[in-house]
């Protein structure tokens, strides 16, 4: 009786321990701040779904802002040339700071997509855009530490580690936005995070699935059964 409730016990603690280990579906986005299709995909896929599967821990987003831009080395520091100019040089760099300074997707996927929407609404002036997100951002961003970090030689060093990075891609990416999920690009995984993200992370988690994959749950109480007992 003991053993076999320590079996029972046992698998059932083997079984939780096995959900919990499931590891998020990893989407990273490489992309650059002033490209339409980058702030589309974002305010349409990204930002909408990492919202909703936020508090499930389920979906890790990691964004890579420097896209189709390139660098070369001057003494001690990287120089940066963007395909949008100057001004995506500059937000490509706040966006780098945000992430790297700020650490918790929490803290700065939202004050991204606020920056992208602004971007995508017509405004022109990165900085101002970059400094009213910051001051509306809940809790409040402090926009002297993003502007004094993309000056610094360390955002440059981070900068160029998003340039490493983009330039490792493989296979190498032919546009931008450009996806992996878990580490893979394919024609096809770029098609469905651009159509149905939720979807796709929800069919590629291989723990249980939470509720907010479900777009409508029926009841089990609320469903008819055929036979009386069936239910
Ligand atoms: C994301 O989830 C965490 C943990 O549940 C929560 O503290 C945080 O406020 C959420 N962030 C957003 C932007 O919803
Ligand atoms: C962009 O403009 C639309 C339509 O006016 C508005 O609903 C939306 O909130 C704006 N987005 C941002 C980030 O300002
Ligand atoms: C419903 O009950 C009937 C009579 O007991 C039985 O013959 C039938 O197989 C049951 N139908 C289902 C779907 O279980």
């Amino acid at each position: 009786m003991l053993q076999k409730t320590c079996l029972g016990l046992c698998l059932l603690l083997l079984a939780a321990s096995a959900e919990a280990a499931a590891p998020p579906v990893a989407v990273s986005l490489y992309m650059e701040t002033f490209c339409p299709g980058c702030q589309q995909l974002f305010s349409k896929q990204i930002y909408p779904t990492w919202a909703k599967l936020n508090s499930t821990g389920i979906l890790a987003v990691d964004i890579v802002p420097y896209g189709n831009a390139k660098e070369k080395q001057q003494g001690n520091k990287w120089v940066f040339t963007c395909q949008h100019g100057t001004k995506e040089c500059v937000g490509n760099q706040i966006e780098t700071c945000a992430i790297k300074l700020l650490g918790r997707p929490t803290l700065w996927l939202p004050y991204l997509h606020c920056i992208e929407g602004q971007l995508a609404n017509g405004s022109r002036d990165i900085m101002q855009v970059a400094k009213d997100c910051a001051e509306n951002a809940q809790p409040r961003i402090n926009f002297d530490d993003i502007s004094r970090c993309s000056l610094s030689d360390q955002g440059n060093q981070w900068q160029h580690e998003m340039a490493l990075r983009t330039e490792a891609l493989n296979p190498p990416h032919k546009y931008v936005p450009w996806v992996t999920v878990n580490g893979v690009h394919t024609v096809n995984i770029q098609y469905e995070v651009e159509n149905d993200l939720l979807n796709l992370v929800c069919k590629t988690y291989s723990g249980p699935k939470p509720k907010e994959c479900t777009a409508f749950d029926v009841a089990a109480s609320s469903r008819c059964p055929r036979n009386k007992t069936d239910n």
